[in-house]
């Protein structure tokens, strides 16, 4: 099995780190466009393996992409993150075309591979990759329920004081301040978690969570790298063990939920053939209507992507 991450920053770096601990794979590649900084991080990392007692070789590659060539799983991070006042909007333009030009030079080394798109604004570079890419969409799909939900989950384990082991929790929609939480399908340890907090709480709980990227920016002046790089990790782990995990994952929709021609954050099964089925839950009319505005949030970033890029082909 064989990796490749593109981006050797904090996200990019931080997921290789994660994978390698876990021995996902034999070797994973870290790939940056920075003179000699994958070179660095990997080998700062390999440097972990008789401490961390793994196996997995790391290594770095300045844009060299032939040595990414046959990776069975690529995760894309490359962009620029966001800085305090940024949307992740404001992205769109410069990241749009970084992850353009990495997927085309990734599918010429590793034509087979499944990507998993990390750089933002999430959904819409997503829907680039798969544009440039012209793969089958169940191979193109991006990373940002399991983050956002693991926020969700971190601020209630503090809410409740229990252990974030027991928040089974499910979130769909955009990457954004339009992410649709799901209180009706949040439990402890299998109780509902409307039965462990008042409402007033529960909703600035979700309130956090929508803002809980901004959150980060504000303290720390660029965006987080633990839990991102982490999430990506779960996905790619999900992948390489074949563990039908179920997970929200930013996928194209043909129909499902009443969409289609979008990416959007829904929940699937994530098994060793990329997204094996998006999973359609019976949403009530309130929860319809907030999934339709963040359908419509992204789908307004989808179409600055289409007017703006021409170059990517459709
Ligand atoms: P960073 O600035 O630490 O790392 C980005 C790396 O990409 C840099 O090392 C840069 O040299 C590299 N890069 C730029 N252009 C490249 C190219 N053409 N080829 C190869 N490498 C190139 O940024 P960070 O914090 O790692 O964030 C990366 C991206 O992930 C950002 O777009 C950020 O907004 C996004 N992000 C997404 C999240 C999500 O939930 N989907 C969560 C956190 C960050
Ligand atoms: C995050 O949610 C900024 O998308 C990035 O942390």
């Amino acid at each position: 099995m064989k990796i490749t991450v593109v981006g050797a920053g904090n996200v990019g770096a931080t997921c290789a780190d994660v994978i390698a601990h876990k021995e996902l794979a034999n070797e994973v590649i870290l790939l940056d466009i920075k003179e000699n900084y994958a070179e660095g991080k990997a080998l700062d990392i390999w440097q972990t393996a008789p401490i961390n007692l793994y196996d997995t070789r790391v290594k770095g590659s300045t844009n060299d992409y032939s040595k990414t060539a046959n990776s069975d799983v690529v995760v894309i991070t490359s962009g620029l993150p966001r800085k305090p006042g940024m949307s992740r909007d404001d992205l769109i333009s410069t990241n749009a075309g970084i992850v353009k030009t990495v997927t085309e030079n990734i599918l010429k080394h590793s034509p087979k591979a499944i990507i998993i798109i990390v750089s933002n604004p999430l959904d819409v570079m997503t829907y680039c990759a798969y544009l440039t890419s012209k793969i089958d969409s169940k191979r193109v799909f991006g990373m940002a329920g399991i983050l956002d939900t693991a926020r969700y989950r971190a601020f209630l384990a503090d809410e409740l004081n229990c252990s974030p082991k027991d928040i089974q929790a499910v979130l769909m929609g955009g990457h954004g301040d339009t992410m649709v939480p799901l209180p009706r399908y949040t439990t402890v340890a299998g109780i509902p978690v409307t039965e462990l907090i008042s409402k007033e709480k529960l909703d600035a709980i979700i309130d956090r969570t929508k803002k809980g990227g901004g959150e980060i920016v504000n303290l720390l002046g660029t965006s987080a790298w633990y839990a991102p790089g982490a999430a990506a990790a779960q996905m790619v782990e999900a992948i390489v063990r074949d563990q039908k995990r179920i997970f929200p994952v930013c996928a194209w929709l043909t129909g499902e939920y009443g969409l289609k021609d979008i990416y959007l954050g829904v929940p699937v099964v994530l098994g060793k053939a990329g997204i094996e089925k998006i999973i359609e839950l019976k949403l009530n009319d309130e929860e319809k209507k907030l999934l339709a505005d963040s359908a419509k949030a992204v789908k307004e970033v989808m179409d600055v992507l289409d007017k703006m890029n021409t170059s990517v082909p459709h």
